[in-house]
């Protein structure tokens, strides 16, 4: 393939001298598992699927969302370290994001079978939740690791083609407490806020070539990773939300399948809440 294209990052972005050459697009392939839909009106109408690339997806937020993918018909990449899911019709495949090796490896895979990914969700997070003074640094490193550098991870993994292909969607999911912050999360609010500038400036990098990279910021989600607060601090949390309830996984997956959708496609670099009112004001 002969160079066709250079990208250079020299016009005052901060990265010295380096330059990224581009190659031609290959010619799109239709999956078979497109699907042809029919219109009230009788007339077939083509719909695009997508190979979807989700990290933590075995349940949870990450399971919400591929449900939602799978269930209009796109081909969906499942990464967990436990390789199993919940999601049926899903490519599950056993990753650890904190692992460059084995993000690599998940993506060849995922590529493999559905085609380069064309939709990413970093959705794979963890918490160590302690006050600084007990925190050590192990705990810190290891939740940013998680929950930021992954993000570099995958996004380095997925980029070039969805570059060359001048179509991509990139959706990190960060966290209320990325902006008004958490006692006791300075390591997750830490790795969350990351997320955002991480986001921004790849909107600014990317979005010259039809890439669009958003957060979406949930609040209390009733998910594993909440399960084990107390009751009382479950309902000290409920006063601050003013639509008064907790969210379910399926109203972020909401955001993420809009954000994904041609109705998103004019949105870059946004930080959107899924979090009842929650942060308002962050
Ligand atoms: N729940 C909430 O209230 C809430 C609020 C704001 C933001 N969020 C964010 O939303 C995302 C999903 O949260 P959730 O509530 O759905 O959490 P969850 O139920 O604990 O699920 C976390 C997912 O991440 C995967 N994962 C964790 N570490 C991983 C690793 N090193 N490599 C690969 N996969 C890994 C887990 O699978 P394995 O254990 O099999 O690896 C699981 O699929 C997280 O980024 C979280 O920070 C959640």
């Amino acid at each position: 393939m002969n160079p066709t294209e250079v990208l250079s990052f020299t016009d005052g972005l901060g990265i010295d001298g380096e330059v990224v050459t581009l190659h031609e697009a290959p010619p799109h392939e239709t999956s078979p598992r497109d699907r042809v839909r029919v219109e009230a009106t009788g007339q077939p109408a083509q719909r695009t699927t997508r190979s979807v690339l989700i990290s933590g997806g075995s349940r949870g937020i990450g399971a919400a969302i591929a449900t939602t993918f799978t269930s209009t018909g796109h081909r969906v990449a499942n990464l967990s370290r436990s390789g199993g899911g919940t999601v049926e019709g899903c490519l599950d495949v056993a990753c650890d994001v904190t692992e460059a090796e084995s993000v690599k490896l998940a993506v060849k895979q995922a590529v493999a079978e559905h085609g380069p990914v064309e939709v990413l969700v970093a959705n794979a997070g963890i918490t160590d939740d302690k006050l600084l003074l007990r925190m050590d640094e192990a705990s810190f490193s290891h939740v940013l690791d998680t929950n930021l550098t992954s993000a570099f991870r995958l996004v380095k993994a997925v980029s070039g083609p969805m570059l060359r292909n001048r179509w991509g969607r990139i959706i990190l999911i960060s966290s209320v407490v990325a902006t008004s912050g958490s006692a006791g999360q300075a390591n997750y609010a830490a790795s969350k806020a990351g997320l955002i500038g991480f986001a921004r400036s790849l909107a600014r990098e990317f979005g010259p070539r039809g890439v669009t990279v958003n957060v979406i910021a949930p609040g209390f989600i009733d998910t594993e990773m909440t399960a084990d607060l107390t009751d009382d601090r479950r309902s000290s949390v409920l006063e601050s939300i003013p639509l008064n309830r907790t969210g379910t996984p399926h109203d972020v997956a909401a955001a993420v399948e809009f954000l994904t959708s041609d109705a998103g496609a004019y949105i870059t670099g946004a930080v959107i809440p899924v979090d009842g009112g929650l942060g308002m004001g962050h």
